[in-house]
């Protein structure tokens, strides 16, 4: 089963696994380099069905460091036309490329991880951040500005302007980032919206924004390209999105002409407590997937083929998505095929390591 095909929107994926997406904090001014090049060419030949490219900004502060990766500038689009080229070039099993793109909101301008992750200082080309509400992620966090409804309109162009690079490149799937506590998450969380306006209070006013992007988006995509958002299953917080606030987000995102859903959870802010084990977010995904009918994509801590493949047999979800076991090893779908004893198609040139031990 992990390895049938399936269909989204109109895109078809020879089987259930994705590649999740990855930040690689390894851009320069939102470019991406040789880094990405040889991370984009080991995941092209997966023997994942879709591979979707990191978390990438809309707009220069809508990064999450200066590293991360962008498409807002014609230099963006081009050193990622580069990568994806090189990708396609190797690309096996009829992988489809796909591209997350997101605004960080209040979650921008940090240092990445491996220097500690805390907020920018100014000295170090700090920028001043915007979410829904003037609130900080946690304490030592930039202290946001509200976005007013001028600035709002911005961002929304930001979406349709990356959206059409997007689609230039060729991307066979486009994902907006509504989790993890980035911008259309904080507009949609309680936590972080605290709007006195139109675009604040009730979760139909909370969705309001994350819905007109969404509608603009969805307007200028072809009909040979599926669009997707990544959402958050709960807030794991008592006075956070609950799963039954989710279940009324993604069937509005279905409404609105969503064509898959990734379900995620968590990052609306710090030192959650989260039951973070095997197929923790899976029951996320299932909860949703009663109550629509597109293909829903579950992820978190799936690492062996027999657990993805359980997954989709006992369909609890359609597609299984494997961020950190495919850093680990990239050839994650090859010894999957193997342990499902369904054969894919591996690189000639490496044929003879799939096919037989050494
Ligand atoms: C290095 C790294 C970078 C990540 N970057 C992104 C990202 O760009 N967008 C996103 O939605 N999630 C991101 N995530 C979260 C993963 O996509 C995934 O949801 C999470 O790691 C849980 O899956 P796993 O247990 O298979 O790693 C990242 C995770 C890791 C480990």
């Amino acid at each position: 089963m992990l390895f049938s095909p399936i269909k989204i929107g109109s895109v078809s994926l020879t089987n259930r696994i994705v590649v999740s997406p990855m930040c690689q904090y390894s851009a320069d001014d939102g470019s991406m380099n040789n880094w990405h090049l040889q991370h984009a060419m080991q995941m092209a030949m997966s023997g994942a069905g879709m591979f979707v490219f990191e978390a990438t900004a809309v707009e220069r502060r809508g990064r999450i460091t200066h590293h991360c990766a962008g498409l807002y500038s014609n230099q963006n689009e081009n050193a990622m036309k580069h990568v994806l080229d090189a990708a396609r070039s190797v690309a096996t099993n009829d992988l489809k490329f796909a591209i997350q793109l997101s605004h960080a909101g209040r979650k921008g301008s940090h240092h990445v991880p491996w220097r500690g992750g805390q907020a920018l200082l100014n000295s170090e080309d700090a920028w001043t951040t915007v979410a829904p509400s003037a609130l900080p992620f946690t304490q030592g966090s930039h202290l946001p500005e509200a976005l007013d409804k001028d600035e709002m309109q911005k961002i929304i162009q930001n979406f349709i302007d990356a959206t059409k690079r997007a689609i230039r490149l060729g991307f066979s799937a486009i994902e907006l980032h509504g989790a993890h506590g980035y911008l259309i998450h904080e507009f949609i969380s309680p936590v972080s919206n605290q709007r006195k306006d139109e675009y604040g209070g009730s979760l139909t006013n909370r969705m309001k924004f994350p819905l007109e992007i969404f509608t603009n988006v969805r307007k200028i995509i072809p009909s040979d390209v599926a669009l997707g958002i990544r959402l958050t299953g709960t807030d794991w917080l008592e006075n956070g999105l609950s799963i039954e606030d989710s279940k009324k987000v993604a069937q509005s995102f279905e409404k609105h002409g969503a064509d898959y859903l990734c379900i995620s959870s968590g990052g609306i802010t710090a030192g959650l407590n989260i039951p973070v084990a095997p197929n923790y977010q899976v029951h996320l995904a299932t909860a949703i997937k009663s109550v629509v009918s597109i293909p829903i994509r579950t992820v978190g801590l799936i690492t062996t083929a027999e657990q993805a493949n359980n997954i989709i047999v006992e369909e609890r979800a359609d597609i299984v998505a494997l961020a950190r076991a495919f850093l680990a090893n990239p050839r994650w779908g090859w010894d999957a095929s193997k342990a499902l004893q369904h054969p894919i198609k591996v690189p000639q040139q490496y044929e003879r390591a799939y096919s037989s031990p050494v």
